[in-house]
């Protein structure tokens, strides 16, 4: 098992070592797991191609780490814990009533059924290095038929259940995948939504690679069938073989391609890999949850996010813990849904997102008063800044002063947590995800480069090192991976980020400093959803930035040129439904502002700093406008907000 840290001189000491000697100590921590051969030499890398390289022919499953390892140990013990959806219970949604509310899989049983998974996919043809998609809801399937690609070397990509048919077939023909795992229906808070027809409406729209689509039966509501390519997943996987050798992987092969927005209108696929991956995440999971022997962990992200993968299953099972997993929403069928289960299970770590604090905040502090939350040990925070508002209500009211908060910071790409508090150890800070894990060497640049290293300073955030499990490419485009993350500061990964650091040497990441926002922790790209309002036959050219908003952390911003329409509500809803249509729902505009000009620089750059600041209200610091090849616009969005 990868080391704990217990106090703050060991994190010192770890921390000293790791960057003295990041091979020796990455080396320590990768000989706790199983390896089927060892590696040969601990890293490899050089930051221009890029081409980084970790455990070089080293042969290992990370399943085998998650799950046949810990059979002797830990066979009986619980390895996901899974929660319904409230609607299960009270008979809604065409639910009996009498469903299960609370499954427990453990650590055998988790091994069987991914074993009989692996087998589905071994015997409807899907090899090693074949990807497979996944459109599912928050059910133990998706679970397990992540794990069952792992385990036979297929590489997933999971889909977050919330995109459109356009966007899923995108991603779907992107990865030129060969299946498409989802179920019939997804059982969200008081409602039914239909998963599978979004996957024919993606078929429909092409997806010529894809030779099956397994369904997995959640409600057994109705659905469209083609005998052509339609499988039950339990026709296919329930008398499979609970024996299923698992695949020797090299340590570079692809675990999994996960699609993340960037600044240009194509999402990209982050590819990880097996070794380097499954050595961070668990070492981090660890580490950053301090998790004990015994302890209830719960992260509520979605597996559609990095956040899941990493740290609702491959993190925590690597480790041997108990990790549970959520199918409901936050606020059904009350407010005090998250607080009522952590009583229920005596939830020992928490972990979510601002936008879900600050949302529940609103709601009142009568609802985790309702409920017994002396359990919990530590909270953390994940996705976007957290404000300093919410930070001292989920202090107060959740950890009730007790628990401290690990404010994470980290991304898609870095695949495991880079900066953070560790609880217990070091000191925590309203707002700071305040100090790098071991390992991790984060700098502050300035726009030339230089690093930035006195205390009290703003910059870019970079990281000098590699770190086991930083994203390799972007699938099937290594140059955008180049361009993105390794050219604007050569010998450096640079995050996109901005950060500050305080007096003492505490890191506080203040957002994004390209065009790429973040919606209540969903990361969106700004020309994503231009594209997608430019569909609109009406529309002539748009322009989407972040604001801030309450709940949200960012709202999303557009301003929309037109023609030939009324520019009413009628016209902002049709805007919206392209929008969902495109994207998801989760890309939809919190603000539409129709206008008949956008502030252009000479060469016809569009102003967005500007827009930026008008869209916040900010207007007395616009700065000098007199430059724009259309100073005159300006004014009139000011007038028109
Ligand atoms: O801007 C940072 C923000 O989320 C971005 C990464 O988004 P994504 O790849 O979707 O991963 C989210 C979950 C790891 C970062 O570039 N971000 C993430 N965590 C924090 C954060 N911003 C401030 N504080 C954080 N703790």
């Amino acid at each position: 098992m990868t080391t704990q840290i217990t106090s703050l001189e060991e994190y010192k000491e770890q921390y000293k070592s790791s960057i003295e000697n990041p091979e020796a100590f990455w080396d320590k921590e990768a000989k706790t797991f199983t390896w089927f051969e060892p590696y040969k030499e601990v890293c490899k890398w050089d930051f221009e191609g890029p081409d980084v390289k970790w455990f070089l022919g080293g042969k290992t499953n990370i399943t085998y780490n998650c799950l046949d390892r810990h059979i002797e140990t830990r066979g009986d013990q619980t390895a996901i814990l899974w929660e319904a959806n409230e609607s299960r219970k009270n008979g809604k949604n065409g639910s009996n009533g009498n469903e299960e509310r609370s499954l427990r899989y453990t650590y055998r049983q988790l091994l069987d059924e991914v074993c009989k998974a692996s087998n589905m996919l071994k015997s409807l043809g899907i090899q090693k290095g074949d990807r497979v998609v996944f459109y599912m809801p928050m059910v133990p399937e998706l679970a397990i038929g992540v794990l069952a690609c792992a385990r036979i070397g297929a590489v997933h990509s999971v889909v977050f259940a919330g995109f459109s048919a356009q966007a899923l077939a995108d991603r779907v023909n992107d990865a030129q995948a060969k299946m498409i795992i989802c179920s019939d229906y997804n059982k969200r808070g008081a409602k039914n939504i239909a998963v599978k027809q979004v996957v024919d409406d993606a078929m429909d729209l092409g997806c010529n690679s894809v030779s099956n689509v397994i369904v997995h039966k959640n409600t057994g509501g109705e659905i469209n069938w083609s005998d052509d390519c339609d499988k039950w997943w339990h026709d296919h996987v329930d008398d499979q073989s609970t024996e299923c050798q698992p695949e020797m992987m090299d340590s570079e092969d692809m675990l999994f391609i996960l699609y993340t927005s960037g600044s240009t209108g194509k999402p990209k696929g982050v590819v990880h890999t097996v070794g380097g991956y499954m050595v961070y995440t668990c070492y981090s999971f660890k580490n950053v949850f301090q998790y004990k022997e015994g302890d209830v962990y719960w992260c509520t992200a979605d597996i559609g996010w990095i956040t899941g993968h990493s740290y609702i299953v491959y993190g925590p099972l690597l480790a041997g813990a108990t990790t549970m997993m959520f199918e409901g929403v936050p606020t059904y069928p009350d407010a005090g849904r998250f607080w009522e289960i952590c009583e229920k299970h005596k939830v020992n770590q928490f972990y979510t997102a601002p936008t879900a604090i600050r949302a529940l905040m609103a709601k009142g502090d009568h609802w985790p008063e309702k409920y017994d939350l002396s359990s919990i040990k530590v909270l953390g925070s994940v996705g976007e800044p957290i404000n300093e508002e919410a930070w001292h209500w989920y202090d107060k009211h959740i950890g009730k002063g007790n628990a401290p908060i690990v404010d994470t910071w980290w991304q898609t790409e870095t695949g495991g947590i880079m900066i953070t508090p560790l609880p217990g150890i070091t000191d925590t800070k309203p707002t700071y995800a305040a100090y790098p894990m071991p390992g991790i060497q984060a700098v502050l640049v300035d726009k030339d480069g230089n690093e930035l290293n006195e205390n009290n300073v703003e910059g870019l955030l970079c990281i000098k090192h590699p770190w086991p499990s930083i994203l390799r490419t972007t699938y099937g485009d290594h140059e955008r991976c180049k361009q993105v993350y390794f050219s604007s500061f050569p010998g450096m990964y640079f995050t996109g980020d901005g950060a500050r650091r305080d007096s003492d040497g505490r890191i506080r990441v203040i957002g994004r400093v390209d065009d790429v926002i973040n919606v209540s922790g969903h990361r969106m790209g700004t020309a994503e959803v231009e594209n997608a309002i430019n569909e609109h036959d009406n529309v002539i050219e748009s322009a989407v930035v972040g604001y801030p908003h309450e709940i949200k952390g960012q709202g999303i911003y557009a301003y929309v040129i037109s023609q030939g329409k009324e520019k009413d509500d009628v016209f902002r809803k049709e805007i919206l439904a392209v929008v969902t249509k495109e994207i998801g729902p989760i890309a939809k505009p919190d603000k539409i502002q129709f206008v008949d000009d956008l502030p252009k620089t000479r060469s016809g750059k569009i102003m967005r700093r500007i827009l930026r600041k008008i869209a916040s209200g900010d207007v007395d610091s616009l700065g000098d406008v007199s430059t724009l090849l259309n100073p005159d616009a300006v004014e009139k969005l000011m007038s028109n907000k």
